[in-house]
């Protein structure tokens, strides 16, 4: 099967067997099935955070169980359960239209629901594990379905469990708890800045985020990227200073106690990659941080770029770029 069409940075790539899993039933015989002939095997949801190489070996899962119920709602939360292969951003868009606000921040990120834990998607002052009650999952390592909680989800800045055992779970659900007080989340400087003097409703934040997004990030459709193409470093408040001491301009954000969270894209665009070309691929003219597919590129051609990248900006800051898409 080509996944020219499902993989957002536009690589051509071919799965040697794709299998369509619209029932987390079909999973366990499917695994058995699987580990019996030792093929490999991998998922693949929306495919807008992975590098594809240009054949993906043995079996390819691709996630597309659907379903959004309500679980129950009272005066202090709502519990809605969502299907794995449900659109991320669908689903905000229609929890807003039932009335169950707080998620507005994370409108327009691509994907599915299912891989929303992964990596703990955030935007816009908010992560998704803010939200999170449990994940369903198959766990391959004990031949059944389990659920894990939020804490045993260990979320973190782009991580989790998950993302810490690759191939191992199978996310067939995730149940989201969406508390009924709300407030405008306006930490992000542009939202608070353009509602400054107002108190904005939850779909003028969701318009906001939409407007803010198309204007920075380039639109898979028209151009290949997989979003930011590397974390945001963090550092010690003592690296922070020092590194402020010599680049004043540096531009950094408070993280957890002691530490503090670098712009890669300020990084990357100091080193003057910003619009930069190198054959089919090349980083975004208006963020740094995306590396875009012009067309026809390769894993190769991406994975070539960002270790340029990746050894200049260690040269010029001392500080090593990790890579979030992954890389399979
Ligand atoms: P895929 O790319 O298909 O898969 C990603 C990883 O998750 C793979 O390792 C895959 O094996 C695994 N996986 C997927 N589904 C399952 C499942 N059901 N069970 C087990 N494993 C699974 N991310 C952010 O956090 N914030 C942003 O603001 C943001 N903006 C973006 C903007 C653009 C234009 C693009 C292209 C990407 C952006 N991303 C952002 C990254 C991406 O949208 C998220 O990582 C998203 O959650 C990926 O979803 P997907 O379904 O496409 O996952
Ligand atoms: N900057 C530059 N030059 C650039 C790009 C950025 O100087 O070319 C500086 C600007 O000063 C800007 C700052 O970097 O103020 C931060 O940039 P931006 O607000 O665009 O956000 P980001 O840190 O680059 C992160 C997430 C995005 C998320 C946005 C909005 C990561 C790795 N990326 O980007 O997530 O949408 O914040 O909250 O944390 C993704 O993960 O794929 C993704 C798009």
């Amino acid at each position: 099967l080509g996944l020219l069409q499902r993989n957002t940075l536009g690589i051509e790539s071919y799965a040697e067997q794709a299998i369509v899993i619209s029932k987390s039933e079909q999973i366990p015989l499917l695994l058995q099935d699987i580990k019996a002939h030792g093929l490999p095997w991998q998922v693949l949801g929306g495919g807008s955070n992975v590098v594809l190489p240009s054949v993906l070996p043995g079996i390819t899962l691709l996630i597309d169980i659907a379903g959004k119920e309500v679980l129950s709602s009272d005066r202090t939360e709502t519990l809605i359960r969502v299907g794995a292969g449900e659109h991320w951003h669908d689903f905000v868009q229609w929890t807003l239209a039932q009335g169950f606000p707080g998620m507005e921040n994370l409108a327009l990120i691509p994907g599915t629901v299912g891989a929303s834990p992964i990596q703990n998607i955030g935007a816009y002052g908010l992560e998704v594990a803010h939200f999170i009650e449990n994940v369903q999952a198959f766990d391959t390592e004990k031949n059944g379905f389990v659920t894990l909680s939020n804490r045993e989800c260990e979320f973190a800045y782009r991580d989790s469990y998950f993302k810490q055992n690759p191939n191992r779970f199978i996310i067939t659900q995730v149940t989201f708890k969406l508390p009924k007080a709300w407030a405008p989340k306006l930490t992000y400087a542009e939202l608070a800045k353009q509602f400054s003097n107002q108190s904005p409703t939850p779909l003028e934040i969701f318009n906001a985020v939409c407007a803010i997004r198309s204007s920075k990030l380039p639109d898979p459709k028209v151009l290949g990227n997989a979003g930011s193409f590397f974390q945001n470093p963090i550092v010690s408040e003592a690296q922070c200073t020092e590194l402020a001491n010599q680049y004043p301009a540096i531009v950094s954000f408070p993280d957890a106690v002691g530490q503090r969270k670098l712009a890669a894209g300020w990084l990357i665009d100091q080193c003057g990659f910003k619009g930069k070309r190198i054959g089919p691929v090349g980083v975004y003219d208006k963020q740094a941080l995306v590396l875009v597919n012009y067309g026809g590129g390769s894993a190769q051609d991406i994975l070539g770029l960002a270790k340029q990248i990746q050894d200049k900006v260690q040269e010029t800051f001392g500080v090593q770029l990790q890579i979030e898409p992954n890389i399979f």
